[in-house]
């Protein structure tokens, strides 16, 4: 059942970037590379490797950049192959590849679920995926088992087939840490799945329903955007996507998934660097200097 193909990606880039400031005043955080690729790029990765197929980059106005990155550069390609750097021109030609890339503005940052509700038109009447680029979220394998697994956002897809409606990302974290994120309360159904029966965005600990925080990646159904419509400011003043989601599930069955993986922060300097050596270790082309470089440093 519910074999709807999930074709296309919401990924909302127009935060201010706060914790990156001054760097932030000219460059879109989700530029700032992770090791040679910008962070915006693993997520576009990863939605790729799901089966997506058109990602909505949801911008701040003014930045060009973002949308430019994933254009083809012939010019570029041609002038790195002339001059001996073929493996260059790929790299420009693999991101430029990667999905069909379209750009919508946000106007005034009013908040995540506003944000989401910019890319209404563009995604239509299907289901989708919104990805929060801060959430880097690095594919591991299951020591237990020994089965890797695929990126989140591929098992997220995986859950949405079995089980229909819309799915949620979410991982237990500390309590002392759940205030900062939307908290679901639900009832486990299947392995890491359970079904979600209330939503909050950053809730006082004492007020939080579980210690499962949503982490930044959702599959939804069309009808979250008439429920975003609905959605007055919540927390911070923002219209919040986990507001909506609450009205959602007023008609609609929403899970959460406890996905494989580990996360990282890349919101802010300490999460993209931890982000940064996990990669670097991954790598085979730069395992052997991160090692070394580490043991160097104790
Ligand atoms: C957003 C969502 C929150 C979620 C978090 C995950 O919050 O509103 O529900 O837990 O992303 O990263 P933000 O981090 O933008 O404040």
């Amino acid at each position: 059942m519910h074999q709807i193909p999930v074709r296309k990606a919401v990924i909302p880039t127009a935060g201010l970037g706060t914790r990156f400031l001054p760097v932030t005043k000219s460059l879109p955080k989700v530029l700032l590379p992770i090791l040679d690729k910008p962070m915006l790029q693993y997520v576009v990765e990863e939605a790729v490797q799901a089966g997506v197929e058109q990602i909505i980059l949801v911008v701040s106005p003014g930045s060009e950049s973002v949308a430019g990155y994933f254009q083809p550069d012939a010019a570029l390609e041609a002038h790195l192959i002339d001059s001996g750097t073929p493996e260059l021109a790929e790299m420009v030609k693999h991101a430029a590849n990667l999905a069909a890339v379209s750009v919508v503005v946000q106007e005034q940052p009013l908040g995540l679920g506003h944000a989401v509700l910019m890319a209404k038109h563009a995604v239509g009447s299907e289901p989708f995926v919104v990805i929060l680029p801060d959430d880097i979220i690095v594919s591991i394998r299951d020591t237990e088992s020994g089965k890797s697994w695929p990126g989140a956002t591929a098992q997220m897809i995986e859950v949405f087939h079995r089980h229909g409606g819309g799915v949620v990302a979410v991982e237990p974290l500390p309590w002392e840490v759940v205030h900062n994120y939307g908290v679901v309360d639900g009832a486990p159904v299947a392995d890491r799945v359970s079904k979600i029966q209330g939503l909050v965005e950053k809730p006082p600990r004492e007020d939080a329903p579980s210690n499962l925080a949503i982490v930044g990646r959702y599959v939804l159904p069309p009808d979250i955007f008439g429920c975003l419509e609905r959605t007055q400011p919540g927390a911070k003043g923002e219209i919040q996507l986990t507001d909506a989601l609450l009205l959602l599930l007023e008609t609609t069955e929403l899970y959460s998934y406890e996905f494989w993986g580990r996360r990282y922060d890349g919101g802010t300097p300490l999460g993209l660097l931890k982000a940064a050596l996990e990669f670097g270790l991954a790598r085979e082309d730069t395992r052997r200097a991160v090692e070394i470089m580490l043991k160097e440093l104790g």
